[in-house]
């Protein structure tokens, strides 16, 4: 289930890395100073600080935008000489899936171009982001492109540009080739140079038309969960594959960045991680000293390898031989991203085990975070708190730590699962009131510096939500999956507005 995702460091860490590992290993943990002001900042934010009387206005050129995920939208799981993916196995497993859905049909997009982009132009959007299916383009994981594939993300990619529309590519949103995984997956380093080959097919199938790229969606959320977790593909459960799958995906990173730049050397490279606040629950020392260490596994571990060539020091007691660290890698990491891709939901409270937690379970004695959502503000349908200064200041640290970079927005948004009342309308305040807040957030952080290009909603239609199947709703769109009719929500009108306008209307 995602909301293990966030209890990240309690239940890997200590569930795993801690039970796989000597005692002597988890020594010496660092501690960073952008941590330590990372985590301190923001715990009393409230979520109205950000109101305004006013209209507020974004910047010119400002990106409106939606995200989707191929294998969450396309449907169309075996046709056109599509190959098989690790999601295609894993759903078809049963039990792994909540009610046995499976995004064999999900929301039909793949045969539904036309719709789609007549919601996006309905919704003023100026950016669409989606992603390759990596088993369309490549099927067996190496070797030719598919000329199906090709043919149908450039009738996606002609249709948005004749649209006035970015297209924003994501290279990987978790769909790996299932001849990839059989060969080891991403635990096996060799997948890095696969993903390269891979990234070097895309770019010379579709960088002609398109400038703006991203290499991974969440390598955290797709290597804990699916390596160590189990609940998402390939439903793996071990420690040592996980370092390992998480050592790969930096390699990827650096790797597929220089395949991109030697094919388009113009293109806009970035990757789109999930961030947090990882507030201490209290200002004792341990606490603070656990948040730094909640920070650099859900902040950093793929951003320093990529922008400083290391991994984050709170995290060094990783042992190298356990993650397969060679002597070349850190400058094989090394990735300048052109910009940074935030995916930002929740944020996270961390706390270090107590006393006696820590004697009687050695595992919290040798890795002691405990990490889980904030109570505080609303929940969502999912169960995430809506917190919207998280926004504020997630971004306005990374500008600071990071020498003020490029930042797109690259996901934020709500599960609700309010349908059609008797007329056919979705009224879903409650969405609206979440963009509507995190987006002050983010104009309030434009305003004290950061340089930010863009804000992409998820979703641009309820669709396949991973482990959840179908019953979490996050469109803009609403989408009947017995007919696959489509029918934009009040969130999804109100966002048209505010794209138009380039403008959040004041607050009442
Ligand atoms: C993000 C994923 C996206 C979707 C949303 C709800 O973490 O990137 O595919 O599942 O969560």
């Amino acid at each position: 289930m995602r909301l293990t995702r966030r209890e990240f460091a309690h239940s890997a860490l200590a569930a795993g890395i801690a039970a796989a590992l000597p005692a002597t290993l988890f020594s010496g943990c660092g501690v960073s100073n952008a941590a330590r002001t990372a985590t301190s900042a923001s715990a009393a934010s409230h979520p109205a600080q950000f109101d305004s009387p006013f209209e507020i206005p974004f910047p010119k050129g400002f990106f409106w935008g939606a995200t989707t995920a191929a294998y969450q939208i396309e449907g169309a799981w075996n046709e056109d000489g599509k190959g098989e993916s690790i999601w295609d196995r894993f759903a078809h497993t049963p039990g792994k899936i909540r009610n046995g859905d499976t995004g064999d049909t999900a929301c039909d997009s793949y045969h539904r171009l036309s719709e789609d982009l007549a919601l996006m132009r309905a919704m003023n959007l100026n950016s669409y982001r989606f992603s390759i299916s990596w088993p369309r383009l490549q099927p067996a994981g190496s070797g030719p492109a598919n000329s199906k594939a090709v043919d149908h993300y450039s009738r996606l990619i002609d249709a948005l540009l004749e649209a006035r529309i970015r297209p924003f590519i994501t290279l990987y949103h978790w769909d790996l080739p299932q001849v990839l995984q059989d060969a080891g997956g991403w635990p096996n380093r060799d997948t890095a140079s696969r993903f390269a080959d891979y990234v070097e097919l895309a770019a010379r199938a579709l960088g002609d038309r398109v400038s703006d790229w991203l290499l991974f969606n969440e390598p955290l959320t797709f290597t804990y969960e699916g390596y160590l977790d189990g609940t998402h593909a390939p439903g793996r459960k071990s420690i040592f594959d996980f370092l390992r799958a998480c050592h790969t995906v930096n390699l990827a990173q650096g790797a597929g960045f220089h395949a991109l730049k030697a094919t388009r050397p113009t293109a806009r490279v970035g990757t789109a991680l999930l961030m947090s606040a990882c507030e201490p629950a209290t200002d004792t020392e341990d606490d603070r000293r656990a948040a730094e260490r909640a920070d650099a596994i859900s902040n950093l571990w793929f951003l320093e390898p990529a922008l400083k060539g290391r991994y984050p020091e709170a995290l060094a007691f990783f042992p190298e031989t356990a993650i397969g660290i060679k002597s070349a890698d850190f400058d094989k990491m090394r990735a300048p991203l052109d910009f940074i891709g935030i995916n930002l939901y929740y944020r996270t409270i961390v706390s270090a085990p107590s006393a006696m937690e820590r004697l009687t379970n050695p595992q919290q004695w040798l890795f002691p975070v405990k990490m889980e959502g904030g109570q505080q503000g609303p929940k969502t349908d999912r169960g995430w708190e809506v917190w919207p200064s998280v926004l504020y200041d997630v971004v306005t640290r990374i500008t600071r730590d990071f020498n003020r970079p490029q930042i797109e927005i690259t996901e934020s948004g709500c599960s609700y699962n309010d349908g059609p009342d008797a007329n056919g309308v979705i009224r879903d305040a409650r969405r609206i009131e979440y963009h509507r807040q995190y987006l002050q957030a983010l104009a309030r952080a434009i305003t004290d510096g950061a340089d930010i290009r863009g804000y992409h909603a998820w979703s641009l239609l309820d669709n396949f939500e991973w482990a959840e199947g179908f019953s979490q709703r996050f469109g803009l769109t609403y989408v009947d999956f017995k007919t696959q009719q489509r029918t934009l929500k009040e969130s999804g009108k109100w966002y048209a507005k505010v794209a138009a306008r380039n403008a959040l209307p004041a607050s009442t």
